[in-house]
């Protein structure tokens, strides 16, 4: 099973939805897990400062387990290895501007006929 399949069964059977989420892994095999529990607890009190409407979700491993910390978007799954907090940022921010931009598309203009 490829490891972006894994991930997406590992999180529907977390009932997690496609709400954009950026996920790290903070299993012992790729980082030092105090590395990436403290990037977890930096990124997150990032988000929330920003008001990013991003998840920081993590999991046990990601499958890649080298070159840590792993992060993975999601829901378009993209790993990205020797994640630091500048790294964990910027992948929040774009994935807020893009929940932003499908905000826009999908939402229904209060104006239309
Ligand atoms: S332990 Fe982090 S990807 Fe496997």
């Amino acid at each position: 099973m490829g490891k972006k399949r894994k991930l997406r069964k590992h999180l529907h059977k977390r009932e997690v939805d496609d709400a954009p989420a950026l996920v790290i892994c903070v299993g012992k095999s790729c980082a030092p897990r105090e590395v990436s529990r403290q990037l977890v607890e930096q990124t997150r009190a990032y988000a929330a400062a920003s008001g990013a409407p991003v998840r920081v979700a993590v999991v046990g491993c990601l499958h890649v387990c080298k070159k840590g910390p792993i992060a993975a978007t999601w829901p378009d799954i993209e790993f990205h290895k020797r994640v630091d907090f500048a790294r964990a940022c910027r992948l929040v921010d774009e994935l807020a501007a893009e929940a932003r931009d499908m905000a826009e598309k999908t939402c229904p203009s209060e104006h239309a006929p």
